[in-house]
C-alpha cells in the first residue's frame, strides 16, 4: 500500500456549477467553500499530513474585478470565522503565492498564518496568486544569488513548497484534464486524478474513492521492480 502524505487539489468549476444552479458563478465560489471545509476534515480522518488547494491563479486576475473581489470577500470572512477553529484542531495555514493583495487581506493572512505556525496535526497549504513558472523563476534568481550549486535539492529550497514533501496525488475537478500553472516541479511523480464532478458537487466518497484507487497503484519512480 503506498503511504500517502500530501494531496493537491485544483478546485475547479465553482463557476459552471453556479451558473446551472444559481445564474451566478460567484453561487459557485461560495457552495465551493463548503466543500473545502468537508475535504479538510476528511483529510484529518484519513492522517495525510498536507493538504494543498489551489485558490487563486497568478493568471485569475484576468477574471473581472467583481468576481475577483467577491472571491477575497469570501476568503477573508472565511478566515475571520474559522481560524480560532482550525488553530483547535491543530491544523497548521501556509500561504503558497505573494501575498500582494488588500492591506487587511495581507494582514488577516500573515496573521493566520503565525497563530496556526506551531500546529501540526495537518498543514493546509493555500495556493492563492500563485503561478508554478513565476515560483520556479524566483527559485532560480535565489540559487544563483546565493551561488549555490546547481541541483534537485537546492533548487527545492528555494521554493515556496521548501521542506514539503511533493505531493502524492493530485486531484482536478471539473472535467478538465490541465495543469494550469500549478506546481509543475513539485507534480513530477504525483499520480494524477481528474474528476468529472464540479468542484461544489465533489464529496468525501469521491475523496476516498481516489484515496483507495491511489493506495493500490504501482509506484515505479523509474524501476521495473
Ligand atoms: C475554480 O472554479 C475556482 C477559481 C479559479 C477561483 P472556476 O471559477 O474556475 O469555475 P469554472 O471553471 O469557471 O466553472
Ligand atoms: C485553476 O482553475 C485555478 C484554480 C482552481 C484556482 P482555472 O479555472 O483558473 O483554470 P483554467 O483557466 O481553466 O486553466
Ligand atoms: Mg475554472
Amino acid at each position: 500500500m503506498n503511504p500517502l502524505n500530501h494531496v493537491a487539489i485544483i478546485m475547479d468549476g465553482n463557476g459552471r456549477w453556479g451558473l446551472k444552479k444559481k445564474k451566478s458563478r460567484n453561487a459557485g465560489h461560495r457552495a465551493g467553500l463548503n466543500t473545502v471545509e468537508k475535504i479538510i476534515k476528511e483529510t484529518i480522518k484519513q492522517k495525510i499530513k498536507y493538504l494543498t488547494l489551489f485558490a487563486f491563479s497568478t493568471e485569475n486576475w484576468k477574471r473581472p474585478k467583481k468576481e475577483i473581489s467577491f472571491l477575497f470577500n469570501l476568503l477573508e470572512d472565511f478566515l475571520i470565522n474559522k481560524i480560532d477553529d482550525l488553530d483547535k484542531q491543530n491544523i497548521k495555514l501556509k500561504i503558497l503565492g505573494i501575498k500582494n493583495f488588500s492591506t487587511k487581506l495581507n494582514k488577516l493572512l500573515n496573521k493566520s498564518e503565525k497563530k496556526t505556525s506551531k500546529n501540526t496535526k495537518l498543514q493546509i497549504n493555500l495556493a492563492l496568486n500563485y503561478g508554478s513558472k513565476s515560483e520556479l523563476i524566483n527559485a532560480f534568481k535565489n540559487l544563483i544569488k546565493n551561488k549555490d550549486k546547481f541541483n534537485e535539492k537546492n533548487l527545492s529550497q528555494h521554493l515556496q513548497t521548501k521542506n514539503i514533501p511533493d505531493p502524492d496525488i493530485l486531484i482536478r475537478t471539473g472535467d478538465t484534464k490541465r495543469l494550469s500553472n500549478f506546481l509543475l516541479w513539485q507534480l513530477a511523480y504525483a499520480e494524477i486524478f481528474f474528476e468529472k464532478k464540479l468542484w461544489p458537487d465533489f464529496n468525501e466518497n469521491d475523496y476516498n474513492k481516489i484515496i483507495k484507487k491511489y493506495r493500490s497503484i504501482k509506484r515505479n519512480f523509474g524501476t521495473i521492480t
